[in-house]
């Protein structure tokens, strides 16, 4: 049994299994209506609960489906439903749960939550966002670009604006995977420093740039996030901030000829991004929703021990 809380504690060696199982799933069922399930059925009869304390469109529905394509079943548990919501400790919670199902995925606010949860659950927990790191959908994020551009290693990558959950797993996912990134982010609004010192050491170049043209020269990945994150105050300041990191034609015209747009969606259209750049030829952010489905089914694979099915 192996929880998936963060790329780095996957390690790049069984991050990049995942990755490859991935793509071989997703050819292997070419054709087949979304609600077929895959011919092996690797986890029939296994379940999945996911408990929701933020919304989610993308993560729920993939998640889902993605137990049912595996022939299992996902149960969906919003905090308002469970009695976690009205006070029930995370232990106590991971006890039960762990009695009913087989995996746990968890969206919350605090990181640390998501860490209580895996102590005391007696059966793999996933990470499906936190405020400090979304690394299912960073994974989903590598597999798409390389579906596009070939490999990620070596590659320039462009972050704009906010040095948000999204920023900080890229990071950590640039380390890992050996490519580099242009951050263009206002003052005050960089990245956990220990987060960017870690992939630095890893090998990979981090440049923190005040200057959006600067950070998407020669990229060969634009991406880019909301202003404001689920949960988040509205905050005028932050918003006048950040305006000068919007991903518009022009922009992204200063990069890479072929560079592809990616963000996790939701999109704030005429916020972080504007219709023509999302909606443009630069864009794969509808393959990336889609490829969320079959990286985590390989995700769910690794953590229940089936990954070579
Ligand atoms: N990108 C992402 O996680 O989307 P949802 O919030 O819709 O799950
Ligand atoms: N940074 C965003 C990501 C949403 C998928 C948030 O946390 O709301």
């Amino acid at each position: 049994m192996q929880h998936f809380l963060g790329l780095t504690e996957a390690g790049a060696p069984a991050l990049k299994r995942i990755l490859a199982l991935a793509k071989v799933r997703r050819d292997a069922r070419k054709g087949l209506p979304t609600g077929a399930p895959d011919s092996d059925k690797p986890l029939e009869g296994h379940t999945l609960a996911m408990v929701f304390e933020k919304s989610s469109t993308r993560t729920r529905v993939s998640f889902e489906q993605a137990m049912h394509q595996l022939g299992g079943t996902a149960i969906m548990l919003s905090s308002s439903d469970i009695q976690m919501g009205r006070g029930e400790t995370v232990a106590d919670t991971a006890r039960t749960l762990s009695r009913y199902v087989d995996a746990i995925m968890l969206r919350t606010s605090a990181h640390g939550k998501l860490l209580e949860l895996a102590q005391h659950a007696t059966v793999p927990v996933i990470n499906g966002l936190t405020d400090q790191t979304h690394p299912c959908q960073v994974m989903a994020d590598i597999m798409t670009y390389e579906d596009h551009r070939g490999h990620v290693a070596g590659s320039t990558w462009a972050w704009l604006g906010d040095g948000n959950n999204m920023a900080q797993t890229l990071i950590e996912a640039s380390g890992l995977f050996g490519f580099h990134i242009n951050l263009g982010v206002p003052e005050g609004y960089a990245p956990d420093a220990c987060i960017m010192a870690k992939a630095k050491m890893l090998g990979s170049t981090i440049r923190v740039l005040k200057s959006a043209n600067e950070a998407v020269a020669g990229a060969h990945a634009v991406a880019t996030d909301a202003w404001l994150s689920m949960h988040q105050q509205d905050n005028a300041d932050k918003l006048l901030a950040m305006q000068a990191f919007q991903v518009t034609p022009t922009l992204i015209a200063q990069a890479d000829p072929r560079a592809v747009f990616l963000h996790c969606l939701p999109a704030h259209r005429g916020e972080e991004v504007t219709d023509a750049v999302i909606d443009g030829p630069h864009s794969i952010v509808w393959d990336e929703a889609e490829n969320r489905l079959h990286v985590q089914k390989a995700i769910l694979l690794w953590c229940l021990g089936k990954l070579e099915i």
